[in-house]
């Protein structure tokens, strides 16, 4: 039985339909070649979508163009989008000093293998340009001008599925690796790491031959022995095997792997030393994931890597689910939570307390829901002949659910592991961080002459403490020049009381970053800098991902207010960058903790050593009339594309399902 559970686990991740069919195929056949679902002889019925993030408004989308009486219930009462969601100037608010600047809250890159979203994004017109994971040389390139390439597929079936028209003459810009690797008061710039890691591997005590190799050579060495169960080294190049092999290497890794936290893994199977795992844990961003399953990083280590290529939506992320809203507004209803769901199968006991709206002489479903916005007004219910639930399991623990779901699914519900991801954005009035040494000078002393000195003169202080006269009288130490350069800077007494009393070890200068796009990395609270791909279109300034964190890295985060965490972000980024930049700040920022979002719960499943094989397979399962999707049931956590993925098999299993209710005059309990 386990290696049955493996098996379709295996079939399920690498998307493997009866008869070896490429679901992928289908799903980019349905969403983006058609955009329909297709026949069924079951046309019209009425279907309640709950929760509109990207899953539930794609899925929606289809079943509405489909013919179906399609409603979407989401709690937020402000807009839909989910965990996909920009930072960026409304009516109502505007988070940063320049009102073109916006910024990340969740996803921001979509990895050149994702190509239901890549498309997705195309066949919307929303345009789309690179994301620079590793910094670019902004000279080469083939520029804005040139048209992106197609996005393409290479099914195991052998077929390339293609979206789009060629593009010959499109060229990425090299990779430069100018920004920092800064642990254990060592500080390089990435080339010069790959180039010769001592230094920084010397900093967590590696010895022997692990401190001649860049941490990432240890990890994948790793790896390869797992690796070796689907694919073959063929010239160096990984080549899976065939078909049948393939599929059962993969349920061969599952059966031998999911019982491992990562951490497990490197030390346990891998035998890796206990600072071979700091540093690597460091470097790779995996210690805050040490604990979680040996999957996650797995799958993940092929995610995000420097080999990989990333796109962005230019605008911001929003425009995505914005744009899929444009053909949904009758049926988005914003503002109406879920809190109690009930459904009819015949196989279980209804509930005697429930409302008589569902049987089999009724509908399938009710949905009960409260008012966000008004907690006067009487709870609604809403009733269909089926639902999609698409809200993380996270929310839906929350929810009272009769009668009772299955075993494994309600245990799913229980223990799916949502981890945590929080950011920390940061506005500044110019973009330093592409600055050369010259350009410092330049922009310094033109703030006010000598300024650039005055930096420079205290670059051998080793405390944030240092007072420096200046020609105007009274001496002012370097906290005093926060937001400096800021015409009405946002920067608080509460900020600067914050500011002069944290210490700020090091230089006052850094050498000039000199970075487009890409990211630095730290053992300070930071751990893990982005500077933007690109630049905003009139603007001088920029909003750096000063941090961004998961699981324990994050946590540490989500104890501290917004101002707190705005200055020692401010300050972990000084610690890299000097303390110069500090002139820059515009005083404002943004900042979110995804495990404190009302509406996600936490950041994604995320899941810990085991779950996988003891649930997963649950939790995609329907329950009676009741579907589910979301990237949670998907095997592509914490990525759109597994939403994607789950949006569309939904809408296909509800579009054939029959409906499970005889439509007749008795149906009630519809307030909508
Ligand atoms: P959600 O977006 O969570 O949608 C669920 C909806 O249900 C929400 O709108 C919510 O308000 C609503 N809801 C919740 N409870 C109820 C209720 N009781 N009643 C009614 N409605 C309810 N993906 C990428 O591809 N690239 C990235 O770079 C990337 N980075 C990320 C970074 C962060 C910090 C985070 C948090 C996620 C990131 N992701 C990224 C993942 C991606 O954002 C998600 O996988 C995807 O948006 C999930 O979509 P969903 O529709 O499944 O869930
Ligand atoms: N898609 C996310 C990103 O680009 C990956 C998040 C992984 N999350 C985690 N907790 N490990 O950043």
């Amino acid at each position: 039985a386990r290696w049955q559970t493996c098996l379709r686990l295996a079939r399920e991740l690498l998307l493997v339909g009866p008869d070896g069919k490429d679901l992928k195929l289908d799903y980019l056949h349905t969403l983006i070649d058609t955009g329909r679902l297709g026949p069924t002889h079951h046309p019209r019925k009425k279907i309640l979508v709950i929760g509109a993030g990207i899953t539930g408004l794609v899925a929606g989308r289809l079943l509405k163009d489909a013919g179906h009486d399609v409603t979407i219930l989401e709690a937020n009462a402000s807009r839909v989008g989910g965990r996909v969601k920009t930072f960026r100037a409304t009516k109502h608010h505007q988070p940063f000093d320049d009102p073109a600047q916006y910024a990340e809250a969740g996803a921001m890159r979509l990895p050149d293998f994702h190509p239901l979203v890549l498309a997705l994004v195309d066949k919307l017109g929303l345009g789309r340009r690179q994301f620079y994971n590793v910094d670019v040389d902004p000279g080469t390139g083939s520029g804005p001008d040139v048209p992106v390439p197609p996005v393409t597929y290479s099914s195991f079936t052998g077929r390339t599925w293609t979206y789009g028209d060629d593009s010959p003459d499109f060229r990425e810009p090299d990779k430069r690796g100018n920004s920092w690797i800064r642990v254990n008061r060592v500080q390089v710039r990435r080339s010069d790491y790959a180039a010769g890691p001592e230094r920084v591997n010397e900093g967590f005590h590696l010895t022997g031959d692990e401190v001649r190799a860049p941490v990432v050579k240890m990890v994948d060495d790793a790896l390869e022995a797992v690796r070796d169960y689907y694919s073959d080294l063929v010239d160096g190049r990984r080549v899976n095997k065939p078909f049948e092999e393939w599929v059962e290497g993969w349920a061969r890794v599952i059966r031998d792997f999911d019982g491992y936290s990562m951490g497990g893994f490197l030390r346990d199977h891998a035998g890796l030393s206990d600072e071979a795992i700091e540093a690597v844990g460091t470097l790779e961003n995996m210690s805050s994931r040490l604990h979680l399953s040996f999957f996650h990083s797995f799958l993940s280590r092929s995610d995000i890597n420097p080999g990989v290529r990333y796109w962005e939506i230019p605008g911001g992320s929003w425009r995505l689910p914005h744009a899929l809203h444009q053909g949904l507004r009758d049926e988005v209803r914003l503002g109406h939570r879920m809190i109690r769901l009930e459904y009819h199968d015949p196989s279980r006991d209804t509930d005697p307390e429930g409302t008589g709206a569902v049987g089999s002489d009724g509908w399938g479903v009710a949905v009960q829901t409260v008012a966000e916005n008004d907690p006067q007004a009487p709870p609604r219910l809403w009733t269909a002949d089926l639902a999609i639930v698409t809200v993380p399991f996270s929310a839906l623990r929350f929810v009272e659910i009769v009668p009772s779901m299955s075993y494994k699914k309600r245990r799913a519900v229980i223990e799916t592991h949502y981890d945590q991801a929080t950011k920390v954005l940061l506005e500044f009035s110019h973009r330093w961080w592409e600055f050369t040494e010259d350009d410092w000078r330049e922009e310094l002393d033109r703030i006010s002459p000598g300024l650039y000195e005055h930096y420079r003169q205290g670059a051998d202080a080793d405390t944030g403490l240092t007072v420096v006269s200046t020609d105007n009288g009274p001496s002012l130490t370097f906290a005093g020049l926060l937001g400096a350069a800021v015409k009405d800077s946002a920067v608080t007494e509460e900020m600067r009381q914050l500011d002069s009393a944290l210490p700020l070890r090091g230089p006052a200068v850094r050498p000039a970053t000199h970075c487009f796009g890409g990211g630095s990395a730290a053992d300070n609270p930071n751990r893990f800098m982005y500077y933007p791909s690109h630049r905003v279109e009139g603007s001088t300034g920029g909003v750096v991902l000063a941090s961004y964190c998961w699981s324990d890295d994050a946590a540490r985060w989500d104890s501290m207010r917004s101002a707190e965490r705005y200055v020692y972000a401010l300050r972990n980024l000084q610690a890299l960058h000097g303390r110069r930049i500090e002139v820059f700040f515009t005083g404002r920022g943004a900042t979110k903790s995804w495990a404190r979002d009302p509406y996600a719960f936490g950041e994604a499943a995320i899941y810990t050593a085991h779950q996988m094989t003891s649930f997963h397979l649950d939790v995609s399962r329907p329950e009676g009339p009741v579907h589910f999707a979301g990237e949670h049931t998907s095997l592509k956590h914490a990525w759109i594309e597994g939403a994607l993925e789950s949006a569309v098999r939904a809408a296909l299993a509800v579009h054939q399902a029959p409906p499970v209710t005889v439509p007749g005059p008795d149906r009630q309990g519809e307030s909508s």
